[in-house]
């Protein structure tokens, strides 16, 4: 499916972004970015057109305002339109005018590419990769949430700072929902495999953990509204490895349906992803503490899920 199309929805940071990063790495012929914003998708892929020739490459950037018959037959569209944190907010204030939003945007995505891969990146991301599946009514397997890449970079990231190591011989596991819940696995983490574990004392990691779980919130505080350069470029890599078939495993937001002992619940868990979207959940073993504060997760997530249920929208 290499070279194919990619649509992405809102063409504010996170998602111009993302545009850049699937241009420049030429996962797609034509990357299609649409916003509802008169003028801004269409100003903002116009300039990124003019970097191809500067940064040598050649898929086709086009920005379009609304209209999705420009992004009919996308292989994978990525959903990041809605509103960002503000300081002091959390992702789940934004559920009622977030939910409504990647709503409608849901309906007309699958309207024109009914065969699309669909990545939500909107937040409270959990909660939103739910309400796409309610509204695209496809197989689960089609609708997968940007989170786990995203926390993980950032635990990596401070890794590697405070080990004064490379970035890239990170690799690391992280589950559950896309909050202050979300559940960091040190007993998963590695350095050129070596366990972090046998790196790092225990006081220092703790405080890695913490400030990863607070990552987004760090930023918000900064710049007065959420990042998007990391979050751009993780979307990008899951665009990668569905296009490529590159069958990466990566902890993304799913639908569980049983695994991990969970039903019809949306969190993080390690995922194998290729052309057909998740084409694995993988279930790793948990000891006591990490089950339990899944566990918590889950029902972090899934109490806001309940709210868009309340909410009537389907
Ligand atoms: N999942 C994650 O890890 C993660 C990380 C960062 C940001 N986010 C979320 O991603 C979303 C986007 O963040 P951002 O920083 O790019 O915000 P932004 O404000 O820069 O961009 C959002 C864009 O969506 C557009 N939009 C709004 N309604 C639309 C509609 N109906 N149709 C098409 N476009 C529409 C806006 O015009 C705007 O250009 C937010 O909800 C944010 O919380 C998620």
């Amino acid at each position: 499916m290499n070279k194919s199309k990619v649509t992405v929805i809102g063409a504010g940071n996170v998602g111009a972004t993302c545009a850049q990063i699937c241009a420049e790495r030429e996962l797609a012929n034509e990357v299609v970015l649409l916003d509802i914003k008169e003028g801004v998708a269409e100003g903002k892929s116009l300039d990124l057109w003019q970097t191809a020739p500067v940064n040598y490459y050649d898929s086709r950037v086009v920005g379009v305002t609304n209209d999705y018959s420009r992004t009919a037959n996308s292989d994978v569209v990525v959903i990041t339109s809605g509103l960002p944190r503000k300081p002091g907010m959390s992702r789940d204030d934004l559920i009622s005018v977030n939910a409504g939003i990647v709503k409608s945007v849901t309906e007309s995505v699958i309207k024109h590419s009914p065969n699309a891969i669909i990545i939500v990146v909107s937040n409270p991301l959990d909660v939103m990769t739910y309400c796409a599946y309610l509204t695209a009514k496809v197989d689960a397997s089609r609708v997968i949430g940007m989170a786990g890449v995203l926390d993980t970079a950032r635990f990596r990231a401070f890794l590697a700072e405070a080990l004064d190591c490379n970035p890239k011989d990170i690799q690391a596991l992280l589950l559950g929902g896309h909050g202050d819940t979300m559940v960091p696995l040190p007993r998963y983490t590695t350095v050129s495999g070596i366990p972090v574990t046998q790196l790092i004392d225990s006081e220092k990691l703790n405080a890695i953990i913490e400030r990863t779980k607070n990552g987004g919130g760090e930023l918000v505080k900064l710049m007065g509204t959420s990042a998007w350069y990391a979050p751009g470029s993780s979307a990008a890599q899951m665009v990668e490895s569905i296009v490529k078939n590159q069958k990466r495993i990566f902890p993304c937001c799913v639908r569980l349906n049983g695994e991990y002992g969970v039903k019809n619940a949306f969190v993080g868990v390690p995922v194998k992803l290729g052309n057909k979207g998740v084409e694995q959940i993988i279930e790793i073993d948990l000891n006591a503490t990490e089950r339990n504060d899944f566990n918590n997760s889950v029902k972090a997530v899934t109490d806001v899920m309940g709210v868009l249920d309340g909410m009537k929208l389907f």
